[in-house]
């Protein structure tokens, strides 16, 4: 190590990036590789969004100015979508004790109802698709501007072929005629959904480049420099801790429940009266948890809201729109709790890198203090307004996830080697059932590598192995290839 890097850091084990595997090979593969290790929507964007983020990327962004650095019409949009996520926030009962019971398959296979009607309509791509000239040998062979001036398909005045909600579904305006511009809160406020007083405003949103950017921000504010230590439950999202480490903040770890994956809070009670010097100032939750895809139970919920005001609780809410639970409703009442969230899943913009907190506005402030004044490119935050005013569309191919989970879940729990739990988030996680854990661990390694010999990329983290949901059909080749695995 050089002798100029901190001692800590020659020990950190950092995070290496997806997707590939932990040492960052490439992977061998004699087909299509099925990512499912890193969580994100199995779909790209719609063309014919992608074909207006182009052609806003090539005559309305300056790529020699700086992005705005107050991201003020992004924030907006993020309120509004908030305000109405908190408006139909459904209530989850917390998993029953005894793990998952799956019934068994039926002989006609797996009996999944099929998604409704309403559910995944998202039009298909247009054949023509993004007319990209291809390059020439010569190099680029950028198409002249045709007399009328662009030459790209001007938006329709509809905007894009938004299908209609399911009735379950969210609750969202129609786009505006311009496409980009977000649509403005009625004035009524949310359709008298939310009392004024409680709506969250532009005030309560910061926004990061990726969640990740805002984890950092927040052990920044309120831990360096020795005063603070955060508490984690593990196994969570890697990222607290390692950040943490980055930073020199010491990291205290308490168990989970074995069966329910529930945080021990007794040990998390314990750990927090103990520690001294420095004390525990962030307490980090995921809802619903990665890896193990449980939602936060109303005893864990109520130890949160007991906490003083002197820690800080991040409620990360990256998965939400997968559990449709969202606790922004309970900013108001605790001044200390922050939600985080990131367009990196069910908004399909991983690329973009935009992720959002959620808080009191003088927390908000703090953490606007802390990040770099032009964290977010500007086509990342076009990106995620547009992903805003086509929420719609985006979110209608959760009900396609949601099947999709519950029918791997199915196939999964089959294997009498296996231990499988329910899921509120788009992944899976389970373990195999062994006399003792490191059998155990050898046999997720194993099935990790064997699976991904045949092109289908999963997590061994947490001691167990999480599967994203991807399509249908990389679905069905994860349980055909796990088949073949074990038996
Ligand atoms: C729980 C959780 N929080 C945050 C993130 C990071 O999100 P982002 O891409 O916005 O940095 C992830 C990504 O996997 C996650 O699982």
């Amino acid at each position: 190590m050089l002798p100029f890097i901190r001692k800590d850091l020659a020990e950190l084990n950092a995070y290496t990036p997806h997707p590939g595997s932990a040492s960052g090979e490439s992977v061998p593969s004699k087909s299509a590789i099925d990512r499912l290790d890193t969580n994100e929507c199995p779909y790209d964007l719609p063309a014919e969004l992608k074909q207006k983020l182009a052609w806003n990327y090539q005559q309305l962004i300056e790529t020699n100015r700086y992005p705005d650095g107050g991201h003020a019409p992004l924030k907006e949009a993020i309120a509004q979508y908030v305000n109405e996520s908190i408006a139909e926030s459904i209530h989850v009962p917390p998993l029953s004790k005894g793990g998952l019971h799956v019934p068994p398959l039926s002989k006609e296979g797996l009996d999944v109802p099929p998604l409704s009607k309403e559910g995944l309509d998202v039009p298909p791509l247009s054949k023509e698709g993004l007319d990209v000239p291809p390059l020439s040998k010569e190099g680029l062979d950028v198409p002249p501007l045709s007399k009328g001036g662009l030459d790209v398909p001007p938006l329709s005045k509809e905007g894009l072929d938004v299908p209609p909600l399911s009735k379950g579904g969210l609750n969202v305006p129609p786009l505006s005629k311009g496409g980009l511009h977000v649509p403005p809160l009625s004035k009524g406020g949310l359709g008298g959904v939310l009392p004024p007083k409680t709506a969250i405003t532009a005030d309560n949103i910061s926004v990061g480049n990726g969640s990740d950017e805002l984890i950092r921000s927040l052990l920044i504010a309120t831990c360096l420099g020795a005063v603070g230590s955060i508490l984690v439950a593990n196994p969570t999202f890697s990222m607290y801790g390692i950040i943490a480490q980055t930073l020199g903040i010491p990291v205290v770890s308490v168990p989970r429940q074995p069966e329910t994956f529930e945080m021990d809070i007794e040990e998390a009670k314990k750990a927090i009266s103990q520690t001294e010097n420095p004390p525990v100032r962030v307490v980090f939750v995921v809802h619903p948890n990665s890896p193990t895809a449980n939602a936060l139970t109303t005893n864990e919920i109520e130890w949160l809201s007991s906490l003083p005001e002197d820690i800080l609780v991040v409620i990360d809410e990256a998965y939400f729109e997968f559990s449709q639970n969202t606790l922004a409703g309970k900013l108001q009442e605790h001044p200390n709790w922050i939600i985080l969230r990131t367009f990196s899943k069910a908004f399909r913009l991983a690329s973009m890198r935009v992720g959002y907190a959620i808080a009191n506005p003088e927390l908000t402030a703090a953490l606007e203090k802390i990040r770099l004044p032009y964290n977010l490119p500007t086509f990342s935050q076009l990106a995620a307004e547009f992903a805003l005013a086509q929420r719609q569309l985006l979110l209608a191919v959760i009900p396609e996830t949601i099947s999709e989970r519950a029918k791997l879940i199915a196939a999964i729990a089959q294997h009498q080697q296996l231990q499988i739990w329910p899921s509120a988030a788009n992944f899976v996680y389970l373990r195999v059932k062994a006399e003792n854990r490191n059998l155990a661990e050898q046999q997720h390694k194993q099935i990790m590598e064997q699976l991904k010999a045949e092109g289908t990329l999963i997590r061994h983290t947490g001691g167990g192995l999480r599967i994203t949901v991807g399509s249908p059909q990389e679905n069905q080749r994860t349980c055909d290839r796990l088949s073949q695995i074990l038996t």
